[in-house]
């Protein structure tokens, strides 16, 4: 098969590292594993994470770098060439589709909450929670999100950025965005660590989310948990199978995605060091849910001595972060359609980016003027849209990626791209035949069914 991707390559392993930590890194780490976290009672959560990231994330990640690097193409028509390759049926190439679709889903509410984030680096910069109350912190969050402009302006400006990116290509623009972003957010990230010490309750945050007790171990914990490391990862639509095509062929896999893993791991857990000790030196509630980073936050750095330029650098992170993961979501579209229909870059990443930007006018306006429509029973537009991602597209994809290069696959292509010893590779296909799809499988299940939970 082709050395190289027509679409172009990462310049080295490095950069690899770096566009897979980015699309790794994102909202998921600093809004969602956090609050998830201190809902779940904080140590418990966070070793039952640590366990899926191991077990089922690592052998996931390293099962789509692996189908990436021997396709070199768009998801859909790697999975094509390689179902092919092995004698499977061509329906495989489905599971590119499902993929591409999911990553079209997610980005339409990412780009939401990532235009959030984006409003806040301006109104947290321009001083408006110096000495807020709880109060007043909750009030600007339901006056600004009850704003449909407001929040389809924010909307717009990060969609744009994120199609500006895609459309420069894989030299130009993705590898150039992750090369400067990346470096930068792990620099603000320490210098809010810093922050965080210096804070006076660095060691209850840190009790916080270290301090192991094993009652709050629930079936629920485990399950968010499980769909944590996956989101989190970028696992189970592509996003990996398409930045694997991009990846130099003398890289080891193995050890690159142990790298990914521990990176984003160490990401979220720095977020929580540095989320927590703020909350607690401020006597808030560490259990404010999906509030905790724009409502709990913005009271804690408001209280706080430098909370203004502090907080505005906090923001400034969170963008940056989202911008590395949703390039990462645009991309496997944005590859197929080039591949398929013969436009320009530039063309399919304005397409696609802005049909996504369309539909997430959908969950923008969830929380406005929409806010009364619902579609399946009592969720809203938001609510569908994340919970068909999340809880049903990305482990249903993610389990068939297990079949597939678990079962299904020419032998030799694993074996041959991962190169590992027998041992190693013994526990790698062990772990994505029988571990990985059984765990995925449960989440699946116990998430579309809920019910069954209350045993
Ligand atoms: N991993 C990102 C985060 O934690 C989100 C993300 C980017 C993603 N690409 C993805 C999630 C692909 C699932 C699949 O915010």
């Amino acid at each position: 098969m082709a050395s190289e991707s027509v679409h172009g390559m990462w310049s080295s392993r490095l950069m690899f590292i770096l566009a897979a930590t980015g699309s790794a890194v994102g909202l998921g780490n600093i809004w969602r594993f956090p609050y998830m976290a201190g809902e779940n009672g904080g140590g418990a959560f966070v070793l039952v994470y640590l366990g899926c990231i191991a077990i089922v994330g690592i052998p996931i990640m390293m099962a789509e770098i692996l189908c990436g690097r021997e396709g070199r193409q768009s998801p859909v028509n790697t999975m094509k060439a390689l179902a092919a390759r092995s004698g499977q049926s061509p329906a495989w190439e489905s599971l590119g589709w499902l993929g591409a679709i999911a990553g079209f889903i997610i980005l339409s509410f990412y780009g939401v909450i990532a235009g959030w984030a984006m409003a806040y680096i301006a109104s947290v910069g321009a001083g408006d929670f110096v000495n807020t109350t709880a109060a007043e912190a909750s009030a600007h969050f339901s006056n600004f999100t009850a704003d449909a402009g407001l929040v389809v302006l924010w909307q717009t400006l990060f969609m744009v950025l994120t199609i500006f990116i895609v459309a420069r290509g894989v030299d130009e623009g993705l590898e150039k965005a992750v090369k400067y972003m990346m470096p930068l957010l792990f620099l603000m990230l320490v210098v809010l660590l810093g922050y965080a010490m210096a804070s006076g309750h660095f060691m209850e945050g840190l009790s916080f989310l270290f301090s192991f007790n094993i009652e709050k171990i629930t079936a629920d914990a485990v399950l968010m948990a499980m769909g944590q490391a996956f989101f989190t990862l970028s696992l189970g639509m592509g996003a990996i199978i398409a930045y694997g095509a991009y990846m130099p062929r003398d890289a080891n896999i193995l050890g690159t995605a142990t790298i990914i893993a521990m990176l984003d791991t160490g990401v979220a857990l720095m977020s929580g060091m540095v989320i927590f000790p703020l909350v607690f030196a401020n006597g808030l509630e560490a259990s404010a849910g999906p509030g905790l980073m724009f409502i709990t936050l913005p009271i804690a750095f408001g209280q706080m001595e430098g909370g203004q330029i502090f907080g505005t650098l906090f923001f400034i992170l969170v963008t940056f972060a989202a911008l590395t993961s949703s390039i990462s979501l645009v991309e496997p579209a944005v590859a197929w359609i080039v591949e398929k229909v013969k436009i320009t870059r530039a063309q399919s990443a304005w397409l696609v980016g802005g049909l996504a930007w369309f539909v997430g006018l959908g969950s923008a306006f969830s929380f406005n003027i929409g806010s009364d429509i619902t579609l399946f029973g009592d969720k809203t537009f938001f609510d569908t849209v994340d919970f068909l991602a999340n809880n049903i597209m990305l482990p249903l994809g993610g389990m068939m990626a297990c079949i597939f290069v678990g079962w299904l696959i020419d032998r030799r292509i694993p074996r041959d791209q991962l190169e590992l010893s027998e041992g190693v590779f013994n526990v790698w296909q062990f772990l994505i035949r029988y571990v990985s799809p059984v765990a995925v499988f449960i989440i699946f299940v116990m998430s579309v069914f809920p019910e069954l939970l209350k045993f």
